[in-house]
């Protein structure tokens, strides 16, 4: 841990302590040639700022916070790519905490977070509707940007996707596609996102056919198997011929369940996925998606909060509304024949 002070720097540079100061915080206001000796000193005796004491002064840090619901889901990788890119053009960075769907594992990271003074927290909380935590938090000074959560509330930001539309794109898309009897994989049904894009689904389908849940404990690749193995066990005759999962892990889990029981993909059983993470293009199939703009969630989210962290005063909250696009590819369309494979023997 480097001891080295900050007037250290500065007598081994030759310059006062408040130009090593503007070069840490505002080197456009230091000359090239005075900012380059000043940045060989820290080089060489390995200077390290103490962001504690500014911190104590500023009484915030430059970190942002974002609370997800899943670490391993490559839909929240994506949010926070675009969250930091948006945190680093403002000087700050952004801490990454899972709440893996756990209500109590969540309060103790905000507990943690707000101790920490961070700017402000991005989250996908775990539970719809009022939270008395994220109330406190906000209560208290410590702005909250709901992401991939409507909002309705007057004081927070959000950012959103239209679900129920996207569960409409792909309804609509696989009662094209000729079928009738459809399956709805995603769970529990407490998650808004499941039961907005299941709500929008049964809407395009109506009458056209029928719509049967298979509910979930999670969204993950385990338990769209799971639900795989429940749907091929039905009798041929009452067995779906398309299936649409409320996330794309749950659709690359009934990808390859399907695949070991013998089902070919999409002639005995159509897969919508939703998100169009990146292993959907790339699955052995490729995988029909509900694209949600993910990077543009983060960036996004991290606008409206650094709005609110430098004019609290003026600042509006608004509430951000992302509409879905359906991807269409080899899983659920009949015309998205597999590409012939150039032959490796050339
Ligand atoms: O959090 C689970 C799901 O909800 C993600 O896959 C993404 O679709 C989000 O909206």
């Amino acid at each position: 841990m480097s001891t080295t002070s900050i007037k250290e720097v500065a007598r081994h540079a030759g310059v006062s302590i408040g130009t090593v100061s503007n070069v840490l915080n505002r080197p456009d206001l230091v000359a090239p040639a005075t900012r380059q000796r000043v940045l060989d000193a820290i080089g060489q005796l390995g200077y390290v700022r103490n962001d504690s004491a500014r911190q104590l002064r500023a009484g915030r840090s430059r970190t942002i916070a974002i609370v997800v619901l899943d670490v391993a889901n490559p839909f929240f990788a994506d949010v926070v790519r675009g969250a930091e890119m948006e945190a680093e053009q403002a000087g700050g960075v952004v801490v990454v905490c899972n709440s893996g769907e756990d209500a109590a594992r969540e309060r103790r990271h905000l507990d943690i977070l707000e101790e920490q003074r961070v700017q402000g927290v991005l989250i996908t909380p775990v539970h719809d509707g009022p939270d008395s935590r994220l109330e406190q938090l906000i209560s208290r000074g410590t702005p909250v940007v709901l992401v991939d959560r409507g909002s309705g509330h007057h004081h927070r930001c959000s950012v959103a996707v239209d679900d129920v539309l996207g569960g409409r794109l792909a309804g609509a898309h696989l009662v094209e596609q000729g079928h009738s009897r459809i399956a709805y994989v995603g769970g529990p049904a407490s998650i808004r996102q499941v039961a907005d894009r299941h709500a929008g689904a049964a809407a395009a389908i109506g009458t056209n056919g029928d719509l049967r849940l298979v509910e979930t404990a999670s969204l993950t690749v385990a338990a769209g198997r799971r639900a795989a193995d429940e749907i091929a066990d039905l009798p041929a005759r009452e067995r779906p011929t398309a299936v649409f999962c409320a996330n794309d892990l749950l659709a690359l889990g009934v990808l390859q369940e399907m695949t070991l029981r013998g089902l070919r993909v999409p002639r005995d059983i159509a897969i919508v996925g939703y998100d169009d993470i990146e292993f959907a293009a790339a699955a052995a199939v490729p995988l029909s998606s509900v694209r949600q703009p993910r990077e543009q969630l983060g960036r996004t989210a991290t606008q409206l909060l650094l709005e609110e962290v430098n004019d609290q005063d003026r600042h509006q909250h608004r509430h951000v509304v992302f509409q879905p696009e359906l991807v269409v590819r080899e899983s659920s369309s009949r015309q998205h024949r597999r590409r012939a494979r150039a032959n490796p023997a050339g």
